[in-house]
């Protein structure tokens, strides 16, 4: 699979078979955040995979509620990846604050993109979320209260015949200009 293929392949996967993730598969999961590029190379982030299944189906659980329950798949996951977000060092905070960029979150999207991507080139589905209950995950996991949580990822393999859809897209031209701001909405 080339690049190209890669990025059109990778999508969010939100039905799972049980069968589990191997070890090996975990730790090329875990390289390709590791060797995700950030500010400063300042690496704000820790990554958590839960996959023991008491604490797991109680993290995904901490995905959803009654009225809110979107993310109810996440349950079905054999694997799922925390991302915390670590202190930078100075020198990003001071860019954070003077620049007012937000650039220890824009790191954690970008590790997640090559998670999520890695996990598609291993043949395994995964979906990100942004919505969960942080203060309970900050329970069952032991994070300090301190740190926030960037993202979630659901990461397993998809159930059998789990379609390719198309992705749905804005076209080019809604999105991308050449030599200036030049974008119709
Ligand atoms: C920061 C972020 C948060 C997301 N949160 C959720 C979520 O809570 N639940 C969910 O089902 N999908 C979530 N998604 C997945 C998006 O809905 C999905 O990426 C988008 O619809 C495009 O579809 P695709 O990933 O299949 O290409 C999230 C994606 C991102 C990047």
């Amino acid at each position: 699979m080339d690049f190209t293929q890669l990025i059109s392949r990778r999508q969010s996967v939100r039905r799972y078979s049980d069968r589990p993730v191997e070890s090996e598969k975990q730790d090329r999961l875990i390289e390709a955040v590791r060797l995700a590029p950030s500010a400063c190379n300042a690496q704000p982030w820790s990554l958590l995979l839960v996959d023991e299944p008491t604490l797991r189906t109680e993290v995904a659980k901490a995905s959803f509620g009654k009225v809110l329950s979107f993310n109810q798949f996440a349950v079905q996951a054999p694997l799922i990846a925390v991302l915390v977000i670590e202190p930078p060092p100075m020198t990003v905070r001071l860019g954070t604050l003077i620049k007012r960029r937000q650039l220890p979150l824009i790191d954690i999207g970008i590790a997640a993109a090559q998670l999520c991507l890695q996990a598609a080139e291993l043949g395994l589905g995964s979906c990100m979320l942004g919505w969960f209950d942080e203060g309970k995950i900050k329970r069952l996991l032991n994070i300090p209260l301190r740190r926030r949580i960037g993202l979630l990822v659901t990461i397993g393999y998809a159930a059998p015949n789990y379609p390719l859809r198309n992705k749905q897209r804005k076209p080019a031209t809604a999105m991308s200009s050449r030599n200036g701001y030049c974008i119709k909405a």
